[in-house]
């Protein structure tokens, strides 16, 4: 059965979701012009032009590149200065990262926590140094830091709504009965977390939906043609494959080429991104169907911390929307893709 436009067509949602009043986590923060540090966070102070750092988790994929890029631009349309670092996947060299900004005074600090709980220091110290942070795509631990508190908010996409779409497309494309190999993103990264939890607790109440093994591959295609090279020796009944990103679902495809096996026709693959790759695999047959998650956070960024300087209620959450790729739409969007 295939599904189509209806989960297709454009998608998800909304901006700015914010719940106002229910509790520390929904907290708005407000920043200088004036306004107070919303949670004690700390102001900033209204300029024609800012020092901003963006900490970037590591560069090894188009995903990472689109959004570096968009951040780059966005800060030479405005004319501020950005001090940018790459992780080159590596947390303790990120913290070490925002410490540098730190020490470079910069005005404020745009991250992209690599993992949820070893960053969680680096926000806290950046507040303590009066710098505020905004947390970009990937968040840190709800538990050990919250927005409004000890950053001003999170702007990125709904990655547990992007594991439920990818489950949702392939309920219909499969008719509920799927044997399912997982390739998770980074252990501890937090679209790995919810992506997983957004896929599982789609298919929960499908008995016929089964996933036979999940294995971390890094968001990264060669370790997701490796891990998938591996599964499938271990489940070569396997019909499906979920990738949390399109790097490993592309890996993935190579691994089953190599296995002899047809992706789009022995074994369905599903993934996350959007990605120029990940349409053409579409596009040839390969690649099933893709939830994007949208790179381009640049002109949000920079407006989102304009208006904190000026005063503006900020909200915890700024959510990106996101459209869904399949065999419907993946020719006409290509070329827009990164
Ligand atoms: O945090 C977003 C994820 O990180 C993207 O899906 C992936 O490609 C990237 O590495």
């Amino acid at each position: 059965m295939k599904a189509r436009s209806a989960v297709g067509a454009l998608a998800a949602v909304a901006t700015l979701a914010f719940a106002a009043g229910c509790g520390s986590d929904d907290k708005a923060s407000s920043g200088g012009g004036g306004g107070g540090g919303g949670g004690g966070l700390p102001k900033l102070e209204k300029k024609d032009t800012y020092k901003v750092g963006f900490a970037q988790t590591e560069s090894n994929n188009p995903w990472r590149l689109a959004q570096t890029a968009s951040m780059k631009d966005e800060a030479k349309k405005q004319g501020w200065q950005l001090v940018y670092t790459d992780a080159a996947g590596d947390a303790a060299k990120q913290v070490a990262d925002v410490d540098s900004m730190i020490a470079q005074k910069v005005d404020a600090i745009f991250l992209a926590p690599r993992e949820e709980k070893p960053l969680v220091p680096a926000v806290k110290k950046a507040k303590a140094a009066g710098i505020p942070v905004i947390l970009l795509d990937r968040s840190v631990d709800p538990k050990l830091a919250k927005a409004g508190t000890d950053y001003v908010t999170f702007i990125g996409s709904d990655f547990i709504e992007e594991g439920k779409r990818a489950a949702d497309w392939l309920i219909k494309e499969t008719g509920g009965k799927a044997k399912i190999l997982e390739l998770e993103g980074t252990t501890g990264a937090s679209p790995a977390n919810d992506r997983k939890k957004g896929f599982h607790d789609a298919i929960a109440s499908k008995p016929g939906m089964k996933v036979l093994a999940s294995q971390d591959g890094d968001f990264a295609r060669d370790k997701g043609r490796q891990v998938a090279e591996t599964l499938l020796q271990a489940h070569p009944d396997a019909d499906v494959i979920y990738a949390h990103n399109d790097e490993m679902a592309i890996g993935a495809i190579t691994a089953l080429e190599a296995a002899g096996k047809k992706p789009g026709k022995d074994v369905t693959v599903v993934s996350v991104d959007g990605e120029k790759d990940a349409l053409q695999a579409i596009i040839d047959g390969k690649l099933g169907a893709t939830v994007e998650c949208n790179p381009r956070f640049g002109p949000k960024a920079f407006e989102t911390l304009k208006k904190y300087a000026a005063g503006e209620k900020i909200p915890p959450t700024i959510i990106n929307p996101d459209k869904f790729y399949d065999d419907s739409n993946a020719k006409k969007e290509v070329a827009n893709a990164y």
